[in-house]
């Protein structure tokens, strides 16, 4: 036990971990030791945010994609998602609800929607920034072009979501169909901070194929990135995709995972993912002690809310937002955390 304390302590310190203690720290280490894990995690989030969440609102306009990820609800083949898409004027009215349930920034989200063209995009960020002038505007629509990055950026978008999904090639190839490329992925979210976006990456834990040596080189890459965020949430398999037959990733592994993190990165800014909430019934609360320091509630209007499933069992998707805002304002109170009703921009853009 005060030998594992001390790797820790050690990990908190060099902020570097090496493969085999992240390993251990996955699959072998026990409770106890994950408490250890857990609590370095949050004293290092405490130390940087206080006792606070910072809110997200999750606006998920479109379900149309041109793409076909083996692991997504809403990939192309799938003939049995029933596609929408949201109007500027539904849009507007998330945010002008999100902003009277005290949001301070919101998270437009789609598929990779050929209907939405840059200036249609630039059109709806620069909309939003219009009516919410002191709202941060997030987007995660998916690989463009460094010219169509600038040009979101210039019409008012100030963050960009795009997880790498896996940082190795070969992993990649096996999640993705032959068009898509680990390689162009990276190089797109080079591009984004390049252009001065808050940039966020990430994978899901427990994607077909993963291994350890996976998540290792996942960290090497964020390493070199030093991303604003990282989002990381447990596969979860959808019955209508190629991988309807293959098991969950380990809400306790994704949980440790956040740790490690936490401690790799101390400014980084994490959420505790809605995946991790399906996986757990209080998966979000779990990832917040482990060093989690943003919950991102789902913003949507109730009517399109069952038709964004990304995998089985979402939670949330009969709520309204007004619920899921007081739902996870109680849930953070409860176990001493309070939602701060501000932008939350990572600590050097501050
Ligand atoms: N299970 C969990 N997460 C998923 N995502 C997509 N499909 C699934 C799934 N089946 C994640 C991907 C994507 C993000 C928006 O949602 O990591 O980048
Ligand atoms: Fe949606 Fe709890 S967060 S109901």
């Amino acid at each position: 036990m005060e030998a594992f304390k001390t790797k820790i302590e050690e990990l908190a310190e060099s902020r570097k971990i090496t493969p085999e203690f992240l390993d251990y720290i996955l699959h072998q280490a026990t409770e106890e030791e994950r408490e250890i894990l857990c609590a370095k995690a949050r004293k290092t989030a405490q130390s940087i945010f206080g006792k606070t969440v910072y809110l997200r609102g999750l606006i998920e306009f479109t379900n149309y994609c041109k793409n076909d990820c083996y692991y997504c609800g809403i990939r192309l083949s799938n003939k049995n998602a029933c596609r929408y898409r949201l109007s500027l004027e539904e849009i507007l009215s998330c945010c002008d609800k999100g902003e009277e349930l005290g949001f301070k920034t919101f998270v437009l989200q789609g598929g990779e929607d050929p209907y939405y063209t840059d200036d249609k995009i630039c059109e709806l960020v620069r909309a939003i920034k219009e009516k919410h002038p002191s709202c941060a505007v997030t987007l995660s629509i998916g690989e463009k072009s460094y010219e169509s990055y600038q040009k979101y950026f210039e019409a008012g978008a100030e963050r960009y979501l795009l997880r790498h999904e896996t940082a190795n090639e070969e992993h990649y190839a096996m999640l993705h169909p032959k068009n898509l490329s680990g390689a162009h992925r990276k190089q797109c979210l080079r591009d984004l901070k390049k252009i001065g976006f808050q940039v966020g990456c990430g994978i899901m834990l427990g994607t077909p194929g993963q291994t350890t040596a996976h998540i290792y080189e996942d960290i090497q890459f964020m390493q070199e990135l030093q991303p604003h965020m990282i989002g990381i949430g447990p596969f979860i398999a959808h019955k209508d995709t190629p991988f309807h037959d293959r098991p969950s990733g380990s809400a306790e592994e994704t949980i440790a995972l956040l740790a490690v993190l936490r401690l790799l990165f101390p400014k980084v800014l994490l959420p505790a993912t809605t995946a991790l909430g399906t996986a757990d019934a209080f998966g979000r609360e779990k990832g917040i002690l482990a060093g989690a320091n943003v919950i991102m509630p789902n913003l949507s209007p109730s009517n399109v809310r069952d038709k964004y499933l990304l995998y089985d069992g979402k939670i949330c998707t009969g709520e309204e937002a007004a619920e899921c805002n007081a739902c996870l304002r109680g849930r953070m109170k409860k176990i001493g955390y309070e939602v701060a009703d501000v932008r939350g921009d990572h600590p050097d853009f501050i």
